[in-house]
């Protein structure tokens, strides 16, 4: 945990001050593909106009298409050229993952990144469409089968370019406070387990 607190450079050179600019400094992404899932804000905005700058095709994998579409707007102001595009997704939704994947492999574009940044955190307890838990099916549920069922085009993208593929799971810090026997499967949409969850994330220390 300390390293982390003051921020001490990992073997890659960098730590979790560095910036996205800082890390793909003399980096050219042409001729590779991206998605960025939750790219309408945030981390993930800033993924996108960093690897749209660094060459790359983007594809912004979002709920809120007009949030989506001013982030689109603004990466092109900076980057006059770059190759970005919006498509929608709702993470929350296994027919919208499923669609998603559907729309993407229509599309016949090569995948060579699949950035996994989309998340909600600490939201007021509901059940998504599919009946699960929100935060574990859009953070975790949705991604699973939306990588799942991008795997055989970045498998084959992979082969054809002979270069290596990356997926990227955008995590948390709150993975230090999970329960010590790891997730409990069979209590994922019990209400009152979930709230104990989120004071325990959003207040660790008088539970730890
Ligand atoms: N920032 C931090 O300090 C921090 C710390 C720990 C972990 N993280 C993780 O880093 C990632 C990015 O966080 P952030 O700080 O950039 O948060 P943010 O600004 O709230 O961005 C989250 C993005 O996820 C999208 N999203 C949420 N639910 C979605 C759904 N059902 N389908 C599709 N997209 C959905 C949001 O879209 P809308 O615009 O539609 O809401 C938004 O674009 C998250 O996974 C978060 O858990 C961040």
């Amino acid at each position: 945990m300390l390293p982390w607190i003051f921020s001490r450079k990992g073997a890659s050179g960098f730590s979790w001050a560095s910036t996205a600019d800082q890390v793909t400094a003399g980096i050219s992404a042409a001729g590779l593909t991206a998605i960025v899932t939750g790219a309408s804000s945030g981390i993930g905005a800033e993924t996108a106009r960093v690897l749209a700058a660094r060459g790359a095709h983007v594809v912004m994998a979002v709920r809120n298409l007009a949030a989506a579409e001013t982030v689109r707007q603004a990466v092109l102001a900076e980057t006059p050229g770059a190759s970005v595009e919006v498509m929608e997704l709702d993470l929350s939704s296994l027919a919208s993952v499923r669609k998603f994947a559907a729309d993407f492999a229509a599309r016949g574009l090569p995948l060579n990144i699949l950035i996994n940044n989309a998340g909600v955190m600490a939201t007021p307890f509901s059940l998504s469409k599919d009946g699960i838990e929100m935060q574990f099916a859009t953070n975790h549920v949705g991604h699973f089968l939306l990588t799942h069922l991008l795997l055989e085009t970045m498998k084959k993208t992979s082969h054809e370019s002979n270069v290596e593929g990356r997926i990227v799971n955008v995590s948390s810090e709150g993975h230090r406070f999970a329960y010590k026997e790891g997730i409990r499967f069979a209590k994922l949409n019990d209400e009152e387990e979930y709230v104990i969850s989120v004071q325990t994330l959003c207040f660790p220390l008088p539970f730890t």
